[in-house]
């Protein structure tokens, strides 16, 4: 089985039912907002949030990502940076217990947390994000020791808002020979980094996992014409059009991917545990098609729960579905 490591933010949801939207208006958040706050303010929301009984999840896109392909079955490792710290802790142990190798560095800043305020009968999510140690991930942090021996470097998107550690993380990751994949987390990245992100695609990058909108802040196009012009600049595209499907292409082969059955009730991790399928099939010499078809199968998994962790029936079914699939085109 092939190796992956990944770079990312490591951050820690913190989920809070809420009774109303008092502690909304405490803290200042307009409801479905996301907000990024100082230290103190986010120590003293985790605090006022603590009342209510919170639960923890340690996640982050990239993190996601690379639990997830542990969970494949690949050897898996993750690079990002905590506060020495319970929560930092926490999220270490936890990524540990999936069987993820975690490369942590630490910081003198507490760890990254992402506290959700979940309010109203539509169970509303309104976020307040305070990055700390994760923002102080940089190049000087990066060795060429800790991309040896990996197959694939999964690069979190959110993190090219920090050019010089994804040039470098780029450059270790070519030398060590491995495979790049990039998710572009988000169109407002892209475009706020829109020289570099080409420069990165073009000269380092061998797959691209871009939403609708994230590759339309790189292309300025439509998803069908998006991936041409993507696929142009680095070996396989991948555009996600949420509960439509995907497209996938390399050079002149081309495949649009209906998106699995699912009976969908939160969307959250759908882009993560995508490219995970994608990247594990891919790990297995899969055509192209069957990358995406199983990066649509385990994504119509983690629709159908509540956050990001996939249960392990789903999961059962997940993986008895991809050896189906698997199957089905060795034979033929
Ligand atoms: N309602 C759904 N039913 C089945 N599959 C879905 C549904 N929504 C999303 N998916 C699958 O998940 C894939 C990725 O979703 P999406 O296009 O929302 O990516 P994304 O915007 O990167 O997600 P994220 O918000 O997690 O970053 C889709 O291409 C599809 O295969
Ligand atoms: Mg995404």
């Amino acid at each position: 089985m092939k190796s992956i490591l990944g770079i990312g933010n490591a951050l820690t949801d913190i989920l809070a039912v809420l009774p109303d939207e008092s502690l909304l208006h405490r803290f200042h958040l307009p409801l479905g907002s996301m907000q990024h706050v100082d230290m103190e303010t986010g120590d003293r929301i985790w605090e006022a949030l603590k009342g209510y009984g919170v639960k923890y999840v340690p996640g982050g896109s990239a993190a996601n990502t690379i639990t997830c392909a542990a969970i494949f079955g690949m050897e898996a490792g993750f690079l990002g940076k905590i506060g020495n710290d319970d929560l930092g802790n926490l999220f270490k142990s936890t990524m540990e217990q999936y069987g993820v190798r975690t490369q942590m560095l630490y910081s003198t800043k507490s760890s990254g947390r992402c506290m959700v305020f979940i309010t109203g009968a539509n169970a509303e999510r309104t976020f307040a994000d305070y990055m700390g140690a994760t923002l102080e991930l940089g190049p000087d942090d990066l060795c060429p020791e800790y991309f040896e021996g990996y197959d694939y470097f999964h690069i979190e998107g959110y993190l090219v808002q920090n050019q010089d550690l994804i040039s470098k993380a780029a450059r270790l990751a070519k030398a060590a020979g491995c495979t790049i994949s990039i998710d572009m987390a988000s169109y407002n990245v892209v475009e706020s980094n829109d020289a570099f992100f080409h420069n990165l695609v073009e000269n380092y990058v061998d797959i691209v996992f871009a939403n609708e909108s994230e590759a339309k802040a790189y292309t300025k196009l439509e998803p069908r014409k998006a991936i041409d012009a993507l696929a142009q600049q680095c070996d396989i595209a991948v555009v996600k059009v949420g509960k439509q499907g995907s497209m996938v292409r390399q050079g002149d082969e081309y495949h649009f991917i209906e998106p699995w059955p699912a009976t969908p009730i939160d969307a959250t991790g759908a882009g993560d545990t995508y490219a995970a399928g994608f990247l594990y099939a891919h790990s297995l010499g899969m055509p192209l098609r069957v990358c995406g078809e199983i990066g649509s199968i385990i994504a119509a998994k983690v629709v159908e729960v509540i956050g990001t962790k996939i249960d392990i029936p789903r999961w059962r079914d997940a993986k008895q579905e991809i050896r189906d699939l698997i199957a089905a085109n060795q034979k033929g």
